[in-house]
């Protein structure tokens, strides 16, 4: 009797813990405005397993995200937040060209003991009030168990700052993606302080099933950029943000994104301060016609080769896991890339008021 008690017990806490839903990821902070933000967290309910048939199985975990908005802010000021249980804390964009610090970084996908001493590194420098993420996140954006693994590793970091990612091709456009940063579209822009920020998906190939549906993505995308830019003329600083970067060191990829490339002479008539962007797993700077190439591509991703710079326009190319850090005070921003040891790899200055 004693013995059958015992097994019934341990069999519905099975159950009970296996259906109990837990918080995995966040909370984290995106949609951060003067105005707004949304704090979000989330939810593993539940999970499936799946195999081939005679083969082991693999656990795809349940998840969805939870999230508030929080519509009464002001600019310039530091907010604490608990959510989910956990405290957290982001600061809204200062008004007008007050000082703040962003970092920028990607592909941390795949090697996930890289990624973890890349976000202990980015957290010893000193937090930022924003995180740009150059894309690939994770390996493959439709595996829930890599969004979870993900978000555990990101915890320490996202819970004390704003976060804007662009989607690289490894998120293949999932639906995730737009779940968990509440996007609504492949492509937005957000003010922070002086700088405008132009984010848009380079990831052509799995915007649409279709040609014609991935000719008409990108052609909306480049109207809007144009627009964005344009409406934007006035702000110190300007980035586009993406994933394929225009110009690459990586000998087998020399000409791989002419989508991007031909975009080039639209951000020199903008007036672009700088282009940011990743796919390539090391770190590349140029400057052409004024305006600046950075990839930072470096976050876990396997390494490649920087064996095929064009000295014409070339600052600095390195193959080493990286992330770059720009502290803007008014008219002066200041940039370092600094490698996973914390060795700086690069130093310049963006120019402010491009116009
Ligand atoms: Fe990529």
């Amino acid at each position: 009797m004693r013995a059958w008690k015992v097994w019934c017990v341990a069999a519905v806490s099975a159950a009970v813990m296996a259906a109990a839903p837990k918080v995995v990821g966040g909370p984290y902070v995106v949609n951060v405005s003067g105005r707004g933000a949304t704090v979000a967290w989330i939810v593993e309910s539940d999970e499936a397993t799946f195999h081939p048939a005679g083969a082991a199985a693999k656990a795809s975990p349940a998840l969805h995200v939870e999230y508030t908005n929080l519509g009464v802010l002001q600019p310039g000021t530091k907010y604490e937040y608990e959510a989910a249980g956990q405290k957290g804390s982001f600061k809204t964009p200062p008004r007008g060209a007050d000082p703040f610090k962003l970092i920028v970084f990607g592909d941390d996908r795949t090697r996930h003991d890289v990624h973890r001493k890349m976000v202990a590194r980015i957290l010893e420098n000193g937090v930022p009030d924003l995180m740009l993420h150059t894309g690939d996140l994770v390996e493959n954006g439709w595996d829930s168990s890599l969004w979870k693994l993900f978000f555990e590793i990101e915890r320490d970091l996202l819970k004390q700052t704003a976060f804007f990612p662009a989607q690289g091709n490894h998120e293949r456009n999932s639906a995730d993606f737009y779940q968990f940063f509440q996007q609504r579209q492949p492509y937005y822009s957000f003010n922070w302080g002086n700088a405008h920020f132009t984010v848009f998906s380079s990831d052509i190939a799995n915007s649409a099933d279709t040609k014609a549906g991935r000719d008409a993505l990108w052609a909306a995308q480049t109207k809007w950029m144009e627009d964005d830019l344009a409406a934007n003329q006035n702000a110190d600083y300007r980035f586009v943000v993406a994933h394929h970067a225009p110009f690459t060191a990586v000998a087998s990829r020399q000409g791989d994104n002419p989508h991007v490339t031909a975009l080039a002479p639209l951000w020199e008539k903008y007036h672009v301060t700088a282009g940011l962007f990743g796919h390539d797993h090391n770190y590349q700077h140029y400057l052409k016609n004024g305006v600046h190439y950075i990839v930072s591509g470096g976050g876990g991703a396997p390494l490649y080769d920087v064996n095929k710079p064009d000295p014409a326009i070339t600052q600095k190319v390195v193959s080493v896991e990286n992330f770059v850090t720009v502290s803007f005070n008014g008219k002066t921003a200041k940039a370092q890339a600094i490698d996973i040891n914390g060795k700086v790899i690069d130093e310049f200055e963006f120019t402010a008021g491009g116009k």
